[in-house]
């Protein structure tokens, strides 16, 4: 899977992109994740790529030229799924993360919160998605949660692929609890059935345990949902 970023940033994804999963994802050539600085695309001395609002108004506006610059400076861009992160997207969730897996190509396009000339997403990007209900400062620290929640659903980075059938929200459920050694700590017991070496009773623990999770935590799951799937 190729996935190329564009940022005014791109020193803010050297890290992340290099540890865990990911890095290794990387490095073994399952996941080619290229970052891009938008400013190349500028064409000013002062590498420009922001303005002033038309209609006025506070902050500034991202130019559309540098990003429609940066896109079709890509291979094959026109067959991406070319993604704005912005606070009015679509909210992101695991049936959009599982559909964003699929795609061979993905185009993240990280504009500041103020907010990007409106002509991007009309005539450059294919989807606009925001990562939950609260603001961010700029779209890259939600171009990496993309990233990560797609890169580990790729064929080969997760190591251990029934780990991936179980957990949270594949299931429509929250997780069960889970427990290691040892078996008391600090007067904390684990829950005896996890000793009884009893699958079936354990498996049935497990099921009534995310079922409980879920209605306290999370019963907005239970529903339909149906509003939340991607179209
Ligand atoms: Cl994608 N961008 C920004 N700036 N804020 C957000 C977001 C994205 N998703 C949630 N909040």
């Amino acid at each position: 899977m190729r996935i190329d970023v564009i940022t005014i940033f791109p020193e803010f994804f050297s890290g992340p992109l290099g540890a865990g999963l990911l890095g290794r994802a990387r490095a073994a050539g399952i996941l080619d994740v290229r970052v891009h600085d938008l400013r190349d695309q500028a064409t000013d001395k002062h590498r420009t790529v922001d303005d002033e609002p038309f209609g006025g108004g506070p902050g500034m506006v991202m130019k559309p030229e540098p990003w429609f610059a940066a896109v079709e400076a890509l291979e094959r861009w026109e067959d991406a799924r070319r993604i704005v992160l912005t606070p009015a997207g679509r909210r992101l969730n695991q049936p959009l993360v599982e559909q964003l897996r699929d795609a061979e190509h993905l185009i993240l396009l990280c504009g500041r919160y103020e907010g990007i000339d409106e002509r991007v997403a009309e005539g450059l990007a294919t989807d606009e998605i925001s990562i939950g209900d609260y603001v961010l400062q700029g779209g890259e620290a939600a171009a990496l949660v993309v990233i990560e929640a797609v890169g580990r659903l790729v064929p080969g980075v997760v190591g251990d692929a029934a780990s991936l059938d179980q957990e949270s929200f594949t299931t429509g459920l929250l997780d069960h609890p889970h427990y290691t050694r040892p078996a008391e700590f600090r007067g904390l017991a684990v829950p005896e059935v996890l000793l009884s070496g009893d699958h079936a009773a354990i498996e049935a623990w497990r099921r009534e345990q995310a079922r409980r999770r879920t209605v306290e935590r999370r019963p907005d799951l239970l529903e339909d949902g149906s509003s939340d799937r991607p179209a």
